[in-house]
């Protein structure tokens, strides 16, 4: 269903948008506020060049991490983040996701937000569903246990804690285009009973279902003391999250998983997140949905990669299109590097085929661009590989 012609994420990207929905593209793209960070995670690729060795027989060529990561060696050092409610993009949305991320032998993470619950997704992504992302939930810390021992039970490795969203970004286009998760989709972790935090219909119906809810004078619907929390429909996320509390109470709550942070940005919050246990580290501005302004994840990944020294993993994610983008991430000190957006294009365009189109050509794109580097497997990935654009080559 992808056409001959499409050769690039570029061009897949292309090819969706021309019959995406404005609804679902708006969710897919919306960034905070002017959209700058986006921007910057596009952008800050073209900030490096790289420099090639020729003339280093590659024949022998793997593209596989140095270190397995969440216990499985991938076939490259790429997964598939966590992106909420995919039957937008296609009605078997995570099923089909998760079945490409097996097939491809990568690894894939859950949202909490999903459309099919966490059994479904690991039925159809076997061992590549490692990760059952989670935000911790304002009032209902029930049902983030619940969620727990069912990965738990479902046989996942990880819990990844998304750290920088104590609340929803300023998202213009979701409030123009109406938010609504159309009749039908459900967020089949939670009874039918829950609203997603993004959704708008919710803002109503929260006034409605409850009386002592109010709604201020910025439009945000309150409740009127925590004991009513638990009334309201609109699942959100705890404001009040912190290193402190929340970290010890998953590290108590959670048995069998690894913890993993996801949403680090400054080298002391990975300094935090280390202290608390966390057993790896997700670099990460949220797609630029979150803090307009913000920095991008590629910038800030020195500093953080220096800071950790190797204690716990590190990966990175925002704005990855091609296979030069894995190898210049790799090169400034990343263990790994995740996708969001560009697998809704395969998705919306082909459902689980179109995954894997997508994986494909990354791991094509990153084969050709490693050969062209004299690199022969991912350990000879090295920083100065790499100069800042308009900066000089020296010696
Ligand atoms: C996301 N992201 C996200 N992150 C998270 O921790 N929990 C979630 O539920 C979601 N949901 C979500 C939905 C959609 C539509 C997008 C595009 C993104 C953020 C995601 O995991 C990742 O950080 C970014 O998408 C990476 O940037 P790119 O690859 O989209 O540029």
């Amino acid at each position: 269903r992808i056409p001959t012609t499409v050769l690039s994420l570029k061009d897949l990207e292309a090819k969706c948008l021309e019959t995406l929905d404005p609804m679902i593209r708006d969710y897919l793209y919306d960034g905070a506020e002017e959209g700058q960070t986006i921007r910057e995670n596009l952008e800050v690729w073209d900030r490096w060049l790289v420099i090639p060795r020729m003339m280093r027989d590659t024949s022998n060529l793997s593209l596989a991490p140095l270190s397995p990561q969440f216990g499985k060696r991938w076939t490259l050092p790429l997964g598939i983040g966590p992106s909420a409610m995919q039957q937008l993009g296609h009605p078997d949305g995570e099923k089909a996701t998760a079945a490409a991320a097996k097939e491809m032998g990568v690894p894939f993470g859950l949202s909490t937000f999903s459309n099919y619950s966490i059994e479904d997704v690991r039925d159809a992504g076997g061992k590549s569903v490692v990760a059952l992302q989670m935000y911790l939930l304002e009032g209902r810390r029930d049902l983030n246990v619940e969620l727990i021992r069912r990965a738990e039970a479902a046989g996942y490795k990880s819990i990844v804690l998304t750290i920088d969203s104590p609340i929803p970004g300023n998202r213009p286009g979701l409030v123009k285009s109406n938010f609504i998760l159309p009749k039908g989709m459900k967020l089949r972790n939670f009874s039918d009973d829950f609203k997603g935090p993004l959704d708008q219909s919710s803002k109503s119906e929260v006034a409605e279902a409850n009386p002592e809810v109010e709604t201020s004078a910025n439009g945000n619907t309150q409740a009127n003391g925590t004991h009513n929390t638990k009334k309201q429909s609109q699942l959100l996320v705890d404001t009040s999250i912190n290193w402190e509390r929340d970290m010890t109470w998953l590290k108590e709550t959670t048995t069998k998983l690894e913890i993993w942070v996801k949403g680090v940005l400054h080298p002391l919050d990975a300094e935090e997140a280390i202290a608390y246990g966390a057993k790896g580290i997700i670099v990460s501005n949220h797609g630029g949905r979150q803090l307009d302004g913000c920095i991008s994840a590629l910038d800030a990944l020195p500093a953080i990669v220096k800071q950790v020294n190797g204690r716990v993993p590190v990966h990175v994610d925002g704005g990855v299109r091609r296979g030069g983008d894995i190898f210049k991430a790799l090169a400034l000190g990343a263990d790994f590097v995740w996708i969001g957006r560009p697998i809704w294009w395969g998705l919306h365009l082909d459902g689980k085929d179109g995954v894997k189109w997508v994986i494909e050509t990354l791991v094509k794109e990153f084969r050709v661009v490693m050969m062209l580097m004299g690199c022969r497997g991912v350990g000879d990935i090295k920083r100065e590989m790499l100069v800042a654009k308009n900066g000089l080559l020296s010696m």
